[in-house]
């Protein structure tokens, strides 16, 4: 599996690093807003388990499973709610967790879901940002990293489901998925 990878971008060590420096502002930006941590099914996964532990507030926390990509390297535009939220989002403070901003067409849809639903609020948090891609305008309000125009995966992210458990994220070789 480390194999597929060209080149680790950010270690384990860099992205502790960047979700204790988030979630210092998340506990300041969200004190007594109670807000409802809303994970993104399935690549948002391990960031959200980093970021909820550096926020030292009160907070819930929901997960939502969404998506758009199937097996392509490409979303597509439409996204399908696989899970919802458990609860109702009327008046709450809603913070996205996300791996990576892409296109922007998955949080474009959740962010008019949210407001269809009468939100007080809707921030985004994401570990990667990738804007040379952006379709729609959508710009995070809490980054990790902005990502150069490359297939990465790991810490989460997926090619055909395989790398989310890799505890990096790295550029993966061009020929894994040329040849498909
Ligand atoms: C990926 C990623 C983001 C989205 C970003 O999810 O985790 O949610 O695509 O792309 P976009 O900005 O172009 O919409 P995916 O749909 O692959 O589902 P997954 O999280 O289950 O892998
Ligand atoms: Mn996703
Ligand atoms: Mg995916």
């Amino acid at each position: 599996m480390n194999n597929d990878i060209k080149e680790i971008l950010y270690t384990k060590e860099n992205i502790k690093e960047v979700a204790e420096k988030i979630g210092t502002q998340l506990t300041k930006d969200y004190a007594g807003k109670n807000p409802l941590v809303v994970c993104v099914l399935k690549g948002a996964f391990l960031f959200m388990a980093d970021i909820v532990r550096e926020i030292k507030t009160y907070a819930e926390i929901d997960f939502m499973d969404v998506s758009s990509y199937g097996d392509e390297t490409e979303s597509t535009g439409e996204i399908k709610i696989v899970k919802d939220l458990d609860v109702p989002v009327e008046g709450r403070n809603i913070l996205i967790v996300e791996d990576i901003i892409d296109t922007g067409r998955t949080l474009n849809c959740l962010v008019d879901l949210f407001n269809h639903r009468k939100v007080a609020s809707v921030k985004i948090c994401t570990l990667l940002d990738k804007p040379d891609r952006r379709v729609k305008g959508i710009r995070p309000d809490y980054v990790g990293f902005k990502v150069p125009n490359e297939f990465v995966v790991g810490y989460g992210l997926d090619y055909q489901g395989h790398y989310r458990n890799l505890p990096y994220v790295g550029i993966l070789k061009p020929a894994i998925y040329e040849n498909n």
